[in-house]
C-alpha cells in the first residue's frame, strides 16, 4: 500500500499547472491568459487573508465614501479594488478594466498594456462583511482586438464574447471557480502551501434542484411571472414536494451553492428596480459563463443572459440562473405573459 500518496499527494494539480494544461490545448497563445489568470489568483490570495483577520486589523465597517452604485463603500470593497486594479495593471496583459467599484473603465499606461479587459466585482457581498458570511470576488476576461486603441465601444461586448470568467468564494474554505471555455473547475486554497489545488474537477450543475434563492422580501414588487413561479416553488400544484429556500444575500455563496447542488438563483426586477440589482458585466455575466459551462443556463425574463450587448459599464439585469430544468420553468411563465 503506498502510504505516501494517502497523505500527501505528490502530483498537485494546482490552479497554475491547470491554466497551463487549457493553454497547451491553444498552440498559437503565448501563455498571457496564464500570467493574466497568476495575478488575479494573488488578488484573491491577498483577499482572503484580508477577510480572514478582518476583524483582527480593524478592516470591518464603511470606509467613509460611497461608490457610482450609491452604496456606502467598505473598507474591504477599497481594499479589494485596489489590490485588484494593481495586480491586473502589474500582470502587463491587461488594456482596460471595469470595476463595481471604478465609475469609469480603467485605461492602462500604453506601455504597460496586453490584450486583454477585466470586468470585476473585488468584493460581492459586501452587507455580509461585518458578520464573517461568505462574501466574494467576480471576474471575466474579454479579449481585445487592439489594445492600443482600444475604446469603451469595445468594452461594451456581449458576454458571449467572454473567453474565462470564475470567482473567488471567501468562506469556511478559500475556493476559486474558473471557466476557460472548456467546462468548469473548482480550486480550495492550501493555506499552508499558498496554492489552489483542484478539488472540483469538471464541475456540472444537475439538471435539476430542489433549492430556490431569492429575497423574498420584495415579493410585494415581484412581476406576474416571478410571483407566480416563487408561488410554484412553495405550493407545487403536481404532487412534488415544496422547494427549500437558500438565500444568503451574496451572489457568490448563492450561485456556488446552485452550481454544487442545483437549483435555481433568482434576482428579478421589481417595481423599485425595474433592471434589477445585479450587474451585467461583473455580476452577471460572469456567473451566466459558468453556469452555461457546467451544463445550466442563464436567463433575463426576456432572453439568454449572454445575449446582452450592455450600453453601460454598470448597467444591471434581472437574472434567473440555475439547473436547465429550473430555468426552463421560469422562462415558460415569461413567455406566456409575453
Ligand atoms: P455587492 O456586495 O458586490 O454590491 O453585491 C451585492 C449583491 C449580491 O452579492 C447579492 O446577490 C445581492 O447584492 C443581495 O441583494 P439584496 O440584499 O437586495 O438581496
Ligand atoms: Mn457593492
Ligand atoms: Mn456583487
Ligand atoms: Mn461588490
Amino acid at each position: 500500500m503506498d502510504h505516501a500518496a494517502d497523505t500527501f499527494r505528490t502530483d498537485l494539480m494546482t490552479i497554475t499547472r491547470h491554466v497551463l494544461n487549457e493553454q497547451s490545448r491553444h498552440p498559437e497563445s503565448r501563455g498571457d491568459l496564464t500570467i493574466l489568470l497568476s495575478h488575479i489568483v494573488l488578488g484573491c490570495k491577498f483577499v482572503a487573508s484580508a477577510v480572514n483577520k478582518a476583524g483582527l486589523a480593524k478592516l470591518t465597517g464603511l470606509a467613509g465614501e460611497t461608490n457610482v452604485q450609491g452604496e456606502e463603500q467598505k473598507k474591504l470593497d477599497v481594499l479589494s479594488n485596489e489590490v485588484f486594479v494593481n495586480a491586473l495593471v502589474s500582470s502587463g496583459r491587461t488594456c482596460v478594466l471595469v470595476s463595481e467599484e471604478d465609475e469609469k473603465a480603467t485605461f492602462v499606461d500604453p506601455k504597460l498594456r496586453g490584450k486583454y479587459c477585466v470586468c470585476f466585482d473585488p468584493l460581492d457581498g459586501s452587507s455580509n462583511i461585518d458578520c464573517g458570511v461568505s462574501i466574494g470576488t467576480i471576474f471575466g476576461i474579454y479579449m481585445i482586438k487592439n489594445q492600443d486603441t482600444v475604446t469603451l465601444e469595445e468594452v461594451l461586448q456581449p458576454g458571449k464574447d467572454m473567453i474565462a470568467a470564475g470567482y473567488c468564494m471567501y468562506g469556511s474554505s478559500c475556493t476559486l471557480v474558473l471557466s476557460t471555455g472548456n467546462g468548469v473547475n473548482g480550486f480550495t486554497l492550501d493555506p499552508s502551501l499558498g496554492e489552489f489545488i483542484m478539488t472540483h474537477p469538471d464541475i456540472k450543475i444537475p439538471p435539476k434542484g430542489k433549492i430556490y434563492s431569492v429575497n423574498e422580501g420584495n415579493a410585494k414588487n415581484w412581476d406576474t411571472p416571478t410571483a407566480k413561479y416563487v408561488e410554484k416553488c412553495k405550493y407545487p400544484t403536481d404532487g412534488s414536494s415544496p422547494k427549500s429556500l437558500r438565500y444568503i444575500g451574496s451572489m457568490v455563496a448563492d450561485v456556488h451553492r446552485t452550481l454544487l447542488y442545483g437549483g435555481i438563483f433568482l434576482y428579478p426586477a421589481d417595481k423599485k428596480s425595474p433592471s434589477g440589482k445585479l450587474r451585467v458585466m461583473y455580476e452577471v455575466f460572469p456567473m451566466s459563463f459558468l453556469m452555461e459551462e457546467a451544463g445550466g443556463q442563464s436567463f433575463t425574463g426576456k432572453g439568454r443572459s449572454l445575449d446582452l450587448i450592455p450600453t453601460d459599464i454598470h448597467e444591471r439585469s434581472p437574472i434567473f440562473l440555475g439547473s436547465s430544468d429550473n430555468v426552463e420553468e421560469i422562462k415558460a411563465l415569461y413567455a406566456e405573459e409575453a
